[in-house]
């Protein structure tokens, strides 16, 4: 079996290594010469546990291998997988400038029928967006090639991508042609074969499944959220509240937690997208427009809770920010919380100094010095009014309390992912803020 996968960002880069891994020859391409370079170096572009060995082991293997040249990627090829961009327009919806201009190159290079995967998070409809654009290439070579076009969407999270690719709860596969699900059908032959559920369903129903699934996990956040605001005014305790329901089965007790808010290059875009697409059909997804608009306000709790604590005047406070990525394991900060929360206290007049395990450089290039970058957690306390914790790293699970009231001014905590226990915090005589827990006041 053999492959071309076009697009070496994360999605592409993990699908086409982990495809590698499991037997398939795969090309990936790139229209970036550099990155290409670096790829075949054994270098990757991005920061994802396990992904770097796996690259190295596949190439040295020659199962995966890197170039520029889509037309020599396509030779001989059962399938290409088209996974570059998709950033989100100013209204929300899809730019499809990228997978467009792919589907087009295809077109001009194929010689022997094809599958043409659609992997990049794409609106409903864009399969066969894809397959007249393919044909109106290959009309214009004035040559007839049998090709199939097919979705098969991601569902991987960020720092956990290799393991999500190669131990699947589901993989989902849209086709709406016998001959293409043979093909992909061999292609995924060692999932099926280990038993991890491989879905062929229809195309629409493919690309429709990748956003309900999104969104569901979105309004399960911001439910959540909302219900932790609640239980603060209540006097009710979120975790007692989030593990009483999760023992239902039918809610289950993963995805149940709250805190500052989604954030990632999922979440945010997909319930937009999908609210748009729906909106162009004339429906009105009232229960995703609310997921989004209280995702907005949550952002916002950790900086209201700030202010209060300092009467409304944050003039001159040094704030020491632990986490930057919009979640553990990972340099992303796309849509991340801590984008929001820096900005509302610099504008407040604020003095924030940050520190991230990995998502230092990230934060750089995002803001520059609107914030003080610290060496280490503990450096990031010296001298500041209180800490805030926004980004779930384990380095911040269990940090040594000692070293934090050394540095810190006053014992001071807002905790905007629940990591510590009130009481704890209690007995240690901090004042101590998290989500939907009663505040703890020293
Ligand atoms: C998500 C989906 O999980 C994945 O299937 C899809 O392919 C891409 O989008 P990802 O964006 O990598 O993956 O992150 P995920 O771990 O799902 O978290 C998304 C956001 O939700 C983060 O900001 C996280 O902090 C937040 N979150 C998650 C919560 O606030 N509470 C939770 O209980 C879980």
């Amino acid at each position: 079996m053999r492959i071309a996968v076009v697009g070496t960002g994360y999605v592409g880069l993990v699908t086409g290594t982990c495809l590698a891994n499991v037997g398939v020859t795969v090309t990936c391409v790139d229209i970036d010469k550099e990155k290409i370079q670096k790829l075949n170096e054994g270098i990757i572009p991005i920061y994802e546990p396990g992904l770097e060995e796996l690259v190295r082991k596949n190439t040295s293997q020659n199962r995966l291998s890197f170039t520029t040249s889509l037309k020599d990627s396509l030779k001989g090829a059962d399938a290409v997988f088209i996974a570059v961009g998709t950033p989100p327009n100013e209204d929300g919806s899809a730019d499809l400038q990228y997978v467009l201009a792919v589907a087009e190159e295809i077109g001009k290079s194929i010689n022997d029928y094809i599958v043409i995967v659609t992997k990049s998070t794409v609106p409903i409809g864009t399969s066969k967006k894809v397959s007249e654009v393919v044909q109106k290439s290959l009309n214009s070579r004035d040559v007839k090639v049998d090709f199939d076009v097919a979705s098969n969407p991601e569902f991987l999270r960020e720092g956990n991508a290799v393991q999500d690719f190669l131990q699947p709860e589901r993989v989902i596969v849209g086709t709406d042609s016998e001959r293409a699900k043979k093909v992909l059908k061999r292609l995924y032959r060692p999932f099926i074969e280990s038993n991890h559920p491989v879905l062929f369903m229809d195309i629409f129903s493919a690309e429709m499944t990748k956003y309900a699934a999104n969104a569901m996990l979105a309004t399960r956040i911001s439910f959540m959220n909302e219900i932790a605001n609640l239980c603060e005014e209540v006097g009710a305790n979120v975790d007692n509240v989030r593990k009483g329901i999760g023992s239902d089965s039918r809610i289950g007790s993963k995805f149940l937690f709250p805190g500052a808010g989604y954030g990632g290059s999922c979440f945010p875009k997909d319930v937009k997208a999908l609210v748009r697409t729906a909106d162009e059909f004339g429906i009105s997804l009232e229960v995703l427009k609310a997921v989004e608009d209280v995702n907005y306000k949550q952002k916002q709790v950790l900086f209201y809770k700030i202010k209060e604590h300092f009467n409304g005047n944050l003039e001159g406070i040094k704030i020491a920010l632990w986490g930057l990525a919009f979640k553990a394991n990972t340099d992303d900060m796309r849509e991340a919380s801590s984008l929001v929360l820096i900005d509302l206290l610099t504008k407040a007049g604020a003095e924030v100094v940050v520190y991230d395990p990995v998502a230092m450089d990230e934060c750089r290039k995002r803001i520059g010095n609107k914030v003080d970058y610290a060496k280490g957690q503990y450096e990031a306390l010296e001298g500041a009014d209180a800490l805030v914790v926004i980004t779930e790293w384990d380095e911040f699970r269990v940090p040594k309390f000692t070293y934090i009231e050394k540095r810190l001014k006053n014992k001071l905590i807002f905790d905007g992912r629940n990591l510590y226990e009130p009481a704890i915090m209690n007995e240690f005589g901090y004042t101590y803020y998290s989500i939907g827990r009663k505040e703890v006041k020293a």
